[in-house]
Parts: structure tokens; C-alpha cells; sequence
């Protein structure tokens, strides 16, 4: 039991993450055409803080975002709440202030729906233990975080737990469900136990295609069956790279992983090229350099033109200079964001 209480604060920051295997495709409330996992990361993370009264006669939310109002935002989470009474019932009743942060910049390649619709999540999970007085088990709490989170923004779910998640159901992962995440870290070598993430920003325009607007290329897709078998494949063979530690089969699945992701947007009605000339630039010169030094170094990427590269620690002295010396170049003002593995979410002390 906690202590009953109407009124109160809460903050949660929570990751983003990179999918190894990719969600490209839904159906339903949310639910996702083909089982993906991801690797969430440490420094990436969103701060959410939630506040809440019993609702007098203002309106149910106000939402800051970075200390400022943000129209489109408040829009997307007035719509989510409105979507979630029959998973909290207590909501209507309560007024709320939310308030959230990045701890990255905007539009860089990394995923920022995810970290702040899970932490988001995680914030009224908290609010309906502490109304209702009723504690969760951990586990029990975690999947009603991810369940709530996906219904905000899918790879959202992954995002509330720590190292490598999965999402979506597979026969080769027993525990995995459509419905919410499930977390893969126990099972994994220790070759990925501190693995690497370098964002190379190509460009930091705002996205071309919105993330629902790219799902829903998928429906009438040409290759749509083919796709969701092949991202079947992979997910089963990655699980077992995750368990094996094998880096050059862990490369080649991630790589492939990318490039169909945005195979499936050239081909698509309408069709989006999101890849510059830079991004191709730098795939081949992170082919080459890998091939000469044999150094286990792969890329992925999101529905964008900017690079994930991933590698393990103990490669990082090779792979900064490298990106130094021969990738900066090819970067919007020479940047990039190094970030690595994470351990998922944390509750703010408040
Ligand atoms: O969660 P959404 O609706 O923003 O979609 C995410 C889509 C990709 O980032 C391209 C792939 C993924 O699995 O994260």
C-alpha cells in the first residue's frame, strides 16, 4: 500500500532507443505488424514531470515542453489522454499539468516520441498508485508502463525498460506480446553489455514523413507479406546473435534491417528518399574502414537520413578517431552525439 493522496507530483525521465529490428507497419489500436527489439539508450533520456488536483473548471491539461507551451504537443497528449479512461478511470477526474525536457536536441536521429511518450506513461502509472493507494508488483507496473506508452507512440513501449526490448509477438520469443514490451537483456552476451552508440547528424531538418504517415505506407505496400516474413527472420536471428555474441552476423541483420526500412519508403505510393548524399557517403566508408580494419562497427538507421553507429566499448578508441577523422567531414557543422546502452528509466526524487 502507499499513501492515498489526491493531489501530488511525479517525474520520470526515460530513454529513447534504436530498433535493431524495425517497427514498420501497424494494425489495429497500435499493434504492430511484426515483432522488433531495440537498444535503448543512457544520455538520450526525456524528463517528465506530472502534476495533479481534482479537476475544478480549467482545462484538463496544460503542457510545457523545454519551459514553453507547445501547441502541437498539448494536441498529441490531450488525444492520448482522452484515449486512456478505460485504463485509468480515475483520469477525468483529475486536472493536470505536465511539463517535460530533453536532454538532446531536437530533430538529431534520435527518437524523441519514444522517450517522452514513456515517460509520460511511467508518470501515470505512478498517479494511480498513489490515488488509489495500491502498489504494483514491479513487473506488473513496468507492463502497464509499456502497454499505456504504446498506445502514445509504438516504439514508446520499448523504451521503459533498459538494454535490449522487444515488441511484438514471435514464436521464437515465448514471453513477447503485441500488446506491450518485453525485455530480452537477461539473455545477452557480454560483448553487448556496454555497446556504443555514435548519432552522426547528416542533417537535422524536420522529418519528411511522420511516423504514422510512414506506418500507414504499409498497408497497401507491394511488399508488405514479404517484408513483415523477412522482419520475422531477423528478429528470430537477432535474438540469437544477442545470445551468441556473433558481431558479424549482428552487423549484417542490423545493416539489412536499415536499408529495407528505407527500400520499403523509396518504393512506396507516395515514395520518400530520406537518404542524403551524405548518409550513403558515410555507409560506404563505414563499409570500407570495417573491411580494412575488421573492426565489428555497423550502422542503423531511423525513418531519417542520419547514422546510428554501433560498436562495442572496447573498440572505442579506434572507432572516435575514425569518426574524427573521417566522418566529421560529412556531418551538419562536423557533429555528433555519443551515447551508449542504457539501463532503462528512473523515477525523479521529487
Ligand atoms: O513508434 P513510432 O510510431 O514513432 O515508429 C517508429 C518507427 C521506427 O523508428 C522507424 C522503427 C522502430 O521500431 O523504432
Amino acid at each position: 500500500m502507499t499513501d492515498y493522496k489526491n493531489s501530488g507530483s511525479i517525474g520520470w525521465e526515460s530513454p529513447s532507443n534504436i530498433a535493431l529490428i524495425k517497427y514498420w507497419g501497424k494494425k489495429g489500436n497500435q499493434l504492430p505488424c511484426n515483432p522488433s527489439i531495440s537498444m535503448s539508450l543512457k544520455n538520450s533520456l526525456t524528463r517528465t514531470v506530472l502534476s495533479y488536483e481534482p479537476k475544478g473548471n480549467g482545462d484538463q491539461l496544460s503542457f510545457l515542453f523545454e519551459g514553453k507551451r507547445q501547441v502541437s504537443f498539448e494536441q498529441r497528449i490531450t488525444k492520448f489522454l482522452g484515449n486512456l479512461s478505460d485504463h485509468f478511470k480515475f483520469l477525468t477526474d483529475y486536472q493536470l499539468s505536465v511539463s517535460s525536457e530533453n536532454t538532446f536536441p531536437h530533430s538529431t536521429g534520435i527518437a524523441s516520441s519514444a522517450s517522452a511518450m514513456s515517460s509520460l506513461a511511467l508518470c501515470l502509472c505512478s498517479m494511480e498508485e498513489e490515488i488509489s493507494g495500491v502498489k504494483m508488483a514491479e513487473d506488473e507496473f513496468y507492463r502497464k508502463a509499456g502497454f499505456i506508452a504504446r498506445l502514445g507512440s509504438g516504439s514508446a513501449s520499448r523504451s521503459v525498460y533498459g538494454g535490449f526490448v522487444t515488441w511484438g509477438e514471435s514464436n521464437s520469443f515465448s514471453k513477447s506480446s503485441d500488446e506491450y514490451a518485453v525485455p530480452f537483456s537477461k539473455y545477452t552476451h557480454p560483448v553487448f553489455l556496454d555497446f556504443q552508440d555514435a548519432i552522426l547528424l547528416v542533417s537535422s531538418k524536420k522529418k519528411e514523413v511522420s511516423s504514422s504517415a510512414g506506418h500507414q505506407l504499409m498497408e497497401n505496400h507491394p511488399y508488405a507479406s514479404a517484408r513483415f516474413a523477412q522482419a520475422n527472420k531477423h528478429f528470430e536471428r537477432m535474438l540469437g546473435v544477442l545470445r551468441s555474441g556473433d558481431l558479424e552476423e549482428f552487423i549484417e541483420i542490423m545493416e539489412n534491417e536499415a536499408l529495407s526500412l528505407h527500400g520499403l519508403m523509396m518504393n512506396s505510393t507516395p515514395s520518400f528518399t530520406l537518404l542524403k548524399p551524405n548518409t550513403l557517403e558515410l555507409i560506404e566508408r563505414i563499409r570500407s574502414y570495417r573491411l580494412s580494419s575488421n573492426v565489428p562497427v555497423g550502422f542503423t538507421l531511423d525513418a531519417g537520413p542520419n547514422i546510428h553507429l554501433l560498436y562495442p566499448k572496447s573498440e572505442k578508441e579506434r572507432v572516435v578517431p575514425f569518426i574524427d577523422s573521417e566522418l566529421s567531414q560529412f556531418l551538419e557543422n562536423g557533429k555528433y552525439i555519443v551515447d551508449e546502452k542504457g539501463e532503462g528509466p528512473q523515477k525523479i526524487k521529487m
